[in-house]
């Protein structure tokens, strides 16, 4: 627990199912009357939301990797500060959709970045706050893709190569493997029915509801 409040996560890869569950997770912290905010990364302020367009945002010009982890931290950086932390301090929950995990595995991972780059980081920005559970969507790149390309135009990260997104999924399973007090990992391929009932039953035990 960061303060009185429970800071939980949600992360996947492309086409995992992110949205769909984070709309069911709302509808069960509503029905146990839960208080909590909903929030995003990178985004969640106004200062953050456009260093997000600046992220996301397809450009000719080659973004390096240095560059774009310490916009990501930049984000994070004011996220915390504005939104996350005073929620923590009134005992809410803070359910973010993607956290710093999402930087080891896009970062780390997918970019190639070196992981003592982002741990300084991590520590500098955050000090001792990490979530207190990361539901991790896990689910094959082939399926993730899939599903990803129904949608509209892709983005500056959805239009990168399956080599890349294998290294995100590796990434993200090896954080999961090291922290396995703070990750559940959902298995994301399975039916909608299957992965809601697997969510609410880590979400009901981390609170300390009694799963009806
Ligand atoms: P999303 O809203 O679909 O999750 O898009 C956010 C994108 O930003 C996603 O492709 C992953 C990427 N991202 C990073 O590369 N590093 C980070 O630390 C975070 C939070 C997101």
């Amino acid at each position: 627990m960061n303060s009185q409040g429970c800071f939980i996560t949600v992360e996947g890869g492309e086409g995992a199912g992110k949205t769909t569950n984070m709309t069911f997770i709302k509808q069960c912290l509503d029905n146990w009357e839960v208080p909590y905010i909903h929030t995003r990364e990178p985004g969640g302020t106004e200062l953050a939301e456009q260093i997000r367009e600046l992220l996301l945002n397809k450009r000719d010009e080659k973004v390096a990797p240095t560059a774009e982890l310490l916009l990501v931290f930049a984000a994070r950086a004011q996220h915390l500060a504005e939104v996350i932390i005073p929620a923590l301090q009134q005992g809410k929950v803070v359910l973010c959709d993607r956290f710093t995990d999402a930087t080891y595995a896009y970062q780390g991972g997918g970019r190639q970045l070196d992981v003592s780059l982002i741990q300084d980081l991590e520590q500098r920005v955050q000090g001792t706050l990490r979530p207190d559970l990361t539901l991790l969507l896990d689910v094959s790149i082939e399926t993730g893709m899939a599903r990803a390309g129904q949608r509209g135009e892709l983005d500056r990260f959805e239009q990168e190569n399956i080599a890349f997104f294998n290294r995100v999924r590796e990434a993200y399973l090896a954080r999961a493997a090291e922290y396995p007090q703070q990750f559940a990992i959902i298995d994301a391929g399975k039916s909608l029915n299957e992965v809601q009932k697997q969510i609410k039953s880590v979400l009901a035990k981390r609170l300390n509801i009694s799963n009806e």
